[in-house]
């Protein structure tokens, strides 16, 4: 589908510069979720058809970084995934994080290892032969900054490190694989523009095969009622039982996504946050989230309340702006922005 056409199942307000937090449903999903809403209110369905929709959302979430679905796991939450990962570290592991990671992907570490901090673009440098695990978000969630994945793989190769990366700001506008990753997990809120609830992780059977299915639930097992306590194949053995709703929009927007050439969301975002780096007066830059440091004006929460003043929802993270743009951000949008700045 051609990414023009596809714009208009959205239809934000004018002034939404905060994809990074949460992004916005297209018109499918919401006519899906309303009708599973009415269905709900009036007890008119059984719930197969709202489950459906979760094996549809796996399959999808798959296709979109080329996985098998058998190697997906689904969850409500990004940090519920990374916890039944760190099942797979023994006593003693040492975990290497950004410094500036968001928690969600260092607190389920500290559970269970020690964990170790880099810059986050010296992480490849600062593997160890010590190193049982390096985890990572593909795009930083304050800056935008973009893992340089190529030297974080060949250097955890080289010390038998496991892989892990947090694809939460990254899959649904950077083109995003498995490829060297031994898992992924991804909060689906954002850059999927799926309701929250629907989390989607990839677990590679080498990893799998050390994980212990901790979060067992009827779900994740083969039988509703009573012993034995059996596990369903595949990375469904660490599912959570599914909020339904949540993938009932889920399913529709992934599939919509699929239809489309990522490669033009890619430019189309860039484009947009590089319109908005040229105005704001930084260089040009490769990332869909920008940070701008905005202590000429005030602080970076005074920014944001003068933004917000001027009909821009933005975000302030480490005392700087944020600002992110999206498939249905417009020109318009950054411009709203530039002149409220200057
Ligand atoms: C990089 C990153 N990972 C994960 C999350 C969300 O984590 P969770 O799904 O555990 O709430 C966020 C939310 O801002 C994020 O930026």
């Amino acid at each position: 589908m051609d990414l023009d056409a596809a714009r208009k199942l959205w239809e934000p307000a004018p002034g939404w510069l905060n994809t990074a937090s949460y992004g916005l449903p297209p018109r499918p999903a919401l006519d899906d979720l309303h009708t599973a809403l009415t269905q709900w209110r009036h007890g008119s369905t059984d719930w197969q058809p709202w489950d459906d929709t979760v094996t549809r959302s796996r399959a999808a979430f798959a296709t979109l970084i080329g996985a098998p679905a058998d190697d997906i796991t689904l969850s409500s939450t990004a940090s519920q995934i990374f916890s039944q990962i760190a099942t797979a570290l023994p006593p003693g592991s040492r975990v290497l994080v950004p410094d500036i990671e968001f928690t969600s992907n260092v607190y389920p570490w500290a559970m269970a290892a020690h964990v170790d901090t880099a810059a986050p673009d010296r992480l490849a440098e600062a593997i160890t032969p010590h190193t049982s695990a390096v985890a990572f978000s593909l795009v930083q969630s304050a800056t935008g900054h973009k893992a340089p994945l190529a030297d974080i793989i060949e250097a955890a190769r080289a010390h038998d490190t496991l892989v892990i990366a947090d694809a939460s700001q990254a899959c649904g506008w950077l083109p995003v694989t498995t490829d060297g990753l031994d898992a992924l997990a991804c909060a689906a809120y954002k850059w999927l523009m799926c309701p929250r609830g629907a989390a989607f992780g990839y677990l590679s059977p080498r990893l799998r095969a050390r994980m212990r299915p901790t979060a067992a639930n009827w779900y994740s097992g083969t039988s509703m009622y009573g012993m034995p306590l059996t596990h369903r194949p595949g990375a469904r053995a660490f599912d959570l039982s599914p909020a339904w709703f949540s993938y009932v929009a889920a399913a529709p927007t992934l599939e919509l996504l699929n239809q489309l050439d990522l490669a033009d969301i890619h430019a189309h975002n860039l484009a947009l946050a590089n319109r908005f780096r040229a105005g704001a007066g930084l260089p040009p830059g490769d990332s869909a989230i920008v940070s701008l440091d905005t202590d000429a004006l005030g602080t970076g929460a005074e920014t944001g309340r003068h933004l917000e003043r001027a009909g821009v929802r933005a975000a302030v993270r480490a005392g700087k702006l944020r600002v992110s743009f999206h498939l249905y951000t417009s020109e318009s949008d950054v411009d709203l922005a530039l002149q409220a700045l200057t």
